[in-house]
């Protein structure tokens, strides 16, 4: 186990695409921001500063933050924002993770273009438990939006929609389907007959999004920094937060293949064409004929709402659990939540501007209750230092139960009116917790990527319909897939579980940003019952208040 040290500075950058110069927040001027590289095991010190107007927070999505909550980043739940001039030393260490996850600005909608990827490698003693590698290359998904990302927020707070961005990109490149973007693509140069690992991050703010590569499959071996059983495939989906590793093999024909992501959305129903992000594979030290190079095979994609696609796939995914790796599914639970998970209508407050549909404005909200996060002080440090006031612990407020979450024409009227709050569970230290997360139908069926900070989580099962104990008879207890975010099925649900072995205040959110920024979001409290966990490093000197 090593140190490794990073600096981050947060600045203003010019940047060009879609035809188009912008100014962005970036980190150290790069988009995607630096990649991280570490090993199991290592600890990192990455200096946080500073130099823009806006606010700024970073997480380093997934890490577990073992002992270390002060350094998970989620503006006003681990840590008060960094002003302009401040840094902050996030300081932590990279605790049983193998693979690929990533960092973003967990701030506003300062994601757009503040992220990242972190790779980790296996303890340095440690094969991978696949056949290396010749070479890896990191491959991040995006979001292009031509329009100030702060205005876009905006209009998605008092606004229903639209919030469609402008392009999806490849490394920060939308590629050449998009106008004025063809000389801005991604390539890979591969070899004939060698192998490529590719970590795969879906940074994108609002879009499940498929990845798909010309001719080629892909064998996926890693999903949110575990290993899987290989799973080999045409086409992956990643929902925003996941992040998938592939191996490839260049096995085709010397020529160029395109690489595409395509939205995947579960809510839409009118036919509809996005355009595609796309990268390049382009085969070298071969002989070329020109005819393939110059019009490269273009993969073929599932239709965009293609749920049965989607399903299909995050269903076949299997934790390694071999004998040199093994897992440790919680076989009892002791605490189990009912989250209610779905959209909703407010009322305009009165004098307000509000166009939405219903004379209303979207809100979002886990078991009618739409979170607002605190102002003056983070959860974490409230929860530590005692104070009150700044959250209350009376959460889960019970879902209507028994109740037809599904069913369009009575369900949506039980949760159109959440109540705001701050409002948050508390966990009994060591206690095996099962949540079941219920999509309901309210404002149309939508996929919601659940996030949960501090853990990883098994995902024992998932279907459609209403969720109901005897659903737990197809629960896999033997090889379930450990993730940190999984995608709820639109007009379904998802049942994950998890130890509750990491003390302090974790962050629980849709991943799709507009979501969260309605609301669809609430905090677990893992405590001991007497306070803070001696365990707990202290907060450092430099932890920035409000
Ligand atoms: Cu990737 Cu709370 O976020």
């Amino acid at each position: 186990e090593i140190t490794k040290v990073y600096d981050f500075q947060v600045v203003s950058s010019m940047v060009r695409r879609l035809g188009r110069t912008k100014n962005i927040i970036t980190v150290n001027g790069e988009l995607p921001g630096p990649t991280i590289y570490a090993n199991d095991g290592d600890r990192l010190l990455i200096t946080v500063r500073n130099t823009v107007k806006y606010k700024m927070s970073i997480h380093w999505h997934g890490i577990r933050q073992f002992r270390s909550p002060w350094f998970d980043g989620p503006a006003y739940v681990t840590q008060c924002p960094l002003k302009q001039g401040q840094s902050f030393l996030y300081n932590f260490t990279v605790d049983s993770h193998m693979g690929t996850l990533f960092w973003h600005a967990h701030i506003m909608w300062l994601r757009a273009t503040v992220y990242g990827a972190i790779v980790i490698y296996p303890r340095r003693t440690m094969p991978y438990p696949f056949k290396s590698p010749y070479e890896e290359q990191v491959v991040i998904l995006g979001e292009w939006w031509n329009n100030d990302i702060q205005a876009i927020e905006e209009d998605a707070l008092r606004h229903g929609a639209p919030n469609q961005s402008d392009a999806y990109t490849i490394n920060g490149f939308p590629g050449p389907s998009y106008k004025e973007s063809e000389a801005q693509v991604y390539t890979l140069n591969a070899i004939t007959g060698k192998r490529y690992l590719l970590r795969l991050v879906n940074a994108a703010l609002n879009m499940e999004l498929f990845f798909s590569i010309a001719n080629h499959s892909m064998t996926v071996v890693e999903v949110d920094a575990e290993y899987t059983k290989p799973y080999t495939t045409d086409t992956i989906l990643l929902t925003p937060g996941q992040t998938t590793n592939v191996v490839i093999t260049a096995d085709q024909p010397c020529a160029r293949y395109f690489m595409s992501a395509v939205p995947y959305m579960s809510a839409q129903h009118v036919p509809y064409t996005p355009t595609a992000a796309t990268a390049v594979l382009e085969y070298i030290a071969c002989d070329m004929k020109s005819s393939t190079f110059a019009t490269p095979e273009t993969p073929i994609q599932p239709f965009f709402n293609d749920t049965s696609y989607a399903t299909r796939f995050s269903g076949s995914l299997r934790s390694l659990a071999s004998s040199q790796h093994k897992i440790d599914v919680p076989q009892t639970v002791d605490k189990e939540f009912l989250f209610a998970i779905g959209l909703g209508i407010k009322p305009c407050s009165p004098g307000s501007t509000c166009r939405a549909p219903d004379n209303g404005n979207f809100t979002a909200s886990i078991n009618n209750v739409s979170f607002a996060l605190p102002t003056k002080m983070s959860l974490m440090e409230a929860y530590y230092r005692n104070v009150p006031g700044i959250y209350s612990t009376d959460f889960p407020v019970a879902p209507v139960n028994p109740f037809d979450y599904t069913d369009q024409s009575s369900g949506s009227l039980k949760n159109v009116a959440p109540q705001v709050g701050t409002r948050i569970s508390v966990i009994p230290y060591g206690s095996n917790v099962q949540i079941v997360f219920q999509n309901t139908y309210i404002a149309g069926f939508e996929n919601h990527p659940i996030h949960l900070h501090g853990y990883n989580f098994y995902v024992l099962g998932y279907g459609f319909g209403n969720y109901d104990a005897s659903k737990s008879s197809q629960f896999n207890l033997v090889d379930p897939p450990l993730r940190n975010t999984i995608g709820v099925p639109s007009g379904g649900w998802a049942v994950i579980r998890f130890k509750a072995d990491n003390p302090g205040v974790w962050y629980m959110h849709c991943h799709l940003e507009i979501h969260t920024t309605w609301g669809l979001a609430t905090a677990i409290l893992v405590t001991n019952g007497v306070g803070p966990d001696q365990s707990i490093v202290p907060p450092p000197d430099d932890y920035p208040q409000c």
